[in-house]
C-alpha cells in the first residue's frame, strides 16, 4: 500500500531509483517517473492500464530546463512561458530525442509544462531529470484532486503519495500546439483561451480531436467518466423521467426539491466558475459512490473557466 506524506526527499529518492511517485499539482494529482528512463516509463503505463498510443506530458520546474526536453523552441513559446509557466498549460514542441519515443508515443513532438505547486517545484529542483506524468488515475476514469483520490484507486500500484493537499484548479492543463509556428489549442483546460489571447494578440482556434485527427492523441470522446451513467441536459427536464431516490444530481448552483439532498452535489454556491472546476471531479466520485442509478447533470455558464468544465461533462457524459 502506499505511503501518503509530505516528505520530498523520500519521493526524490524512489524516482532515483526508477520508481513511481504521485505528485500534487495545481491541476490534478499525477502518476510521476524519471521521463528519460524507459524502464521506469513503462511502469507508468502499466501502473494506469493506459494504452501506449497516449502520450505523457513532461514536468519541469524552470523555463531554462526547456532545453533538455525540447528543441527548436519558438520565441513565442517563451513569450507564453513567461506569462503563464509556473500554470495550468502545456506546451506542445519539438521533442529531444533525449526524451524516449514511449514518452511520447512515438511522436516527435512532446508535451513540456510547469506546475504550479511549492511541494511539486521543489521536489523537481532536487532531481537532474524531469517527471515524465499523466493524471494519477485508471486510464478513462475522473483524475485526481486529492492524495485521498489516489489512493483508493493506484494505492496498491505506487510506494508514495506526495501529499500536497487538494488541487486549486481541479482540471487539468489547457495543451496549446506551438510545433511549426502553429499557436491551437489541444485540450481546453485551467488556463482560459482568452487569456492566451491576450497575450498574442490574436484569436486561437481550439481543434477538436476525432479519429481523422490524431493531433492530440488521448482525447478520446467517453474520458473522465464516473461509472455511473450520467445524463447532461436540462435537469427540470431530465428529473421527471427518473426515480427520485435513485438519482444523483451535479448542479451548478440551485438545489432541486424532488431529490434528497444528500444526492445533489452543487459546484459553485457562488456562480464562479472557477469554483467549479475545483469542485468538479470530487463532485463526480462523490455522486459515483452513491447508492443511485444516473447522475443528472446540466452544463455551466461558458465564461472563465466554463467551457472546458463542458467539455469534462460531455465526456463523462458518453
Ligand atoms: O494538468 C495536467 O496536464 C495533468 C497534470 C498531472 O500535469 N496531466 C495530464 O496528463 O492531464 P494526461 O496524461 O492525463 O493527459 C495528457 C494528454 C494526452 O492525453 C494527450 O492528449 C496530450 O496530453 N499530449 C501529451 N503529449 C502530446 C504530444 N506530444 N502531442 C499531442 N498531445 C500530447
Ligand atoms: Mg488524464
Amino acid at each position: 500500500m502506499a505511503i501518503t506524506g509530505t516528505d520530498i526527499n523520500h519521493a526524490a529518492n524512489l524516482l532515483r531509483t526508477g520508481q513511481l511517485v504521485s505528485i500534487p499539482t495545481e491541476t490534478v494529482y499525477g502518476l510521476a517517473a524519471n521521463a528519460y528512463l524507459e524502464e521506469a516509463v513503462v511502469s507508468i503505463f502499466e501502473a494506469k492500464q493506459r494504452p501506449a498510443f497516449d502520450p505523457l506530458i513532461v514536468h519541469t520546474h524552470s523555463i531554462q530546463e526547456f532545453e533538455k526536453i525540447a528543441v527548436n523552441i519558438p520565441n513565442r513559446a517563451y513569450q507564453l512561458a513567461e506569462a503563464f509557466m509556473p500554470g495550468p498549460v502545456t506546451f506542445i514542441l519539438p521533442r529531444n530525442p533525449i526524451i524516449p519515443l514511449l514518452v511520447t508515443s512515438g511522436n516527435e513532438s512532446v508535451g513540456i509544462r510547469i506546475p504550479n505547486h511549492p511541494l511539486t517545484l521543489s521536489l523537481l529542483r532536487q532531481l537532474d531529470f524531469p517527471l515524465a506524468a499523466p493524471s494519477a488515475n485508471p486510464f478513462g476514469y475522473v483524475s485526481p484532486t486529492t492524495a485521498q483520490h489516489v489512493a483508493q484507486q493506484l494505492g496498491d500500484r505506487i510506494p508514495y503519495i506526495l501529499d500536497g493537499g487538494p488541487c486549486q484548479i481541479g482540471i487539468e492543463s489547457t495543451i496549446i500546439n506551438l510545433v511549426n509556428n502553429e499557436v491551437e489549442i489541444l485540450r481546453l483546460g485551467g488556463l482560459a483561451i482568452e487569456e492566451i489571447e491576450t497575450i498574442i494578440g490574436q484569436r486561437v482556434k481550439f481543434v477538436k480531436t476525432s479519429s481523422s485527427n490524431p493531433k492530440a492523441p488521448g482525447m478520446l470522446s467517453s474520458h473522465y467518466a464516473p461509472r455511473k451513467k450520467v445524463v447532461l441536459g436540462d435537469i427540470s427536464k431530465n428529473i421527471k423521467q427518473f426515480d427520485p431516490h435513485r438519482t444523483g444530481i451535479l448542479s451548478f448552483q440551485k438545489v432541486w426539491q424532488q431529490v434528497p439532498r444528500e444526492q445533489q452535489y452543487i459546484l459553485a454556491p457562488s456562480g464562479d466558475t472557477s469554483e467549479a472546476a475545483r469542485n468538479l471531479f470530487a463532485a463526480l466520485r462523490q455522486l459515483d459512490s452513491l447508492p443511485i442509478d444516473i447522475i443528472l447533470a446540466e452544463q455551466v455558464p461558458e465564461t472563465g473557466l466554463g467551457k472546458a468544465i463542458n467539455d469534462r461533462l460531455i465526456r463523462a457524459s458518453f
